[in-house]
């Protein structure tokens, strides 16, 4: 489903070239769920965002689910991103001008969906997310949890096979959290649907299959807890 060979992700700064990731490899298999841990700043979300398209590695290749996304152009990167993938963040990123039903919506009209299609698939997704009612309210008007669930159902608007969250649970207390957790898993085991989150909670990685962890810009651990080799910050200064 996923493969990433050599990927790294350089910024030029003052001083020095810094690598967010240095020459990663890592397989994901179609339907794995996978925890990504590690401190911050150590380069998690970077991943995430290769991952997904929503930025590009300054070297190596991502491959997901056949495409190779090194070749895609800008049109090309922003269709993959709206069809493949459902991203889920920490802060929820809902339109706030726009209700619940018209965020869920979102990647549906772009793609032109027809009005019926998005109104029976929005309600679909509002009563798998135990939204039923919300349709028609903003996001302030409701709680962190129940946003966090409007942008699950968002990110599975279109269907897509992988889901990668970034902190899902993030903001959430313990009873929402799970309830996240909850909903994440029942997606993976039912639909196959491959999710990649990124969490420092362990408790939340232990619904995973395998955690990854990263350190300093370098994937140090898969399957396994703990026992990092020794890697600084000055080794990603080249
Ligand atoms: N645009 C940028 N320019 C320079 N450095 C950057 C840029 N974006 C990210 N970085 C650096 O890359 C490293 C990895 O950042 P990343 O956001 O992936 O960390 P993270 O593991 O997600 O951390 P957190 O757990 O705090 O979210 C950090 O040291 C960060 O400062
Ligand atoms: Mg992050």
């Amino acid at each position: 489903m996923i493969t990433v060979s050599n990927v790294s992700k350089v910024y030029s700064l003052e001083s020095g070239d810094f690598y967010a990731l240095k020459n990663n490899n890592i397989h994901i298999e179609k339907g794995e769920f996978v925890a990504i841990m590690g401190p911050s700043g150590s380069g998690k979300s970077t991943l995430l965002q290769l991952l997904g398209g929503l930025d590009v590695p300054t070297s190596g290749d991502i491959v997901v689910d056949d495409t190779q996304l090194n070749g895609l152009n800008e049109k090309e990167l922003t269709q993959f991103r709206r069809t493949k993938v459902g991203f889920v963040f920490q802060n929820y990123q809902l339109l706030p001008m726009m209700t619940v039903g018209e965020n869920i919506a979102l990647s549906l009209s772009a793609n032109q969906a027809s009005k019926a299609q998005i109104k029976s698939t929005v309600g679909q997704l509002l009563s798998d997310v135990n939204l039923v009612g919300k349709e028609s309210q903003f996001p302030s008007q409701l709680s962190g949890g129940q946003q966090q669930r409007v942008a699950i159902a968002r990110a599975l608007a279109m269907k897509p096979k992988l889901i990668l969250a970034d902190e899902p649970t993030g903001n959430l207390d313990q009873k929402n959290g799970e309830d996240i957790l909850k909903l994440l898993s029942k997606l993976n085991k039912e639909e196959q649907m491959t999710i990649v989150m990124v969490t420092h909670d362990i408790q939340a990685a232990q619904v995973a299959d395998r955690i990854i962890t990263v350190r300093d810009g370098l994937i140090v651990e898969e399957g396994k807890k703990g026992g990092y080799p020794n890697e600084t910050v000055e080794n990603r200064l080249a």
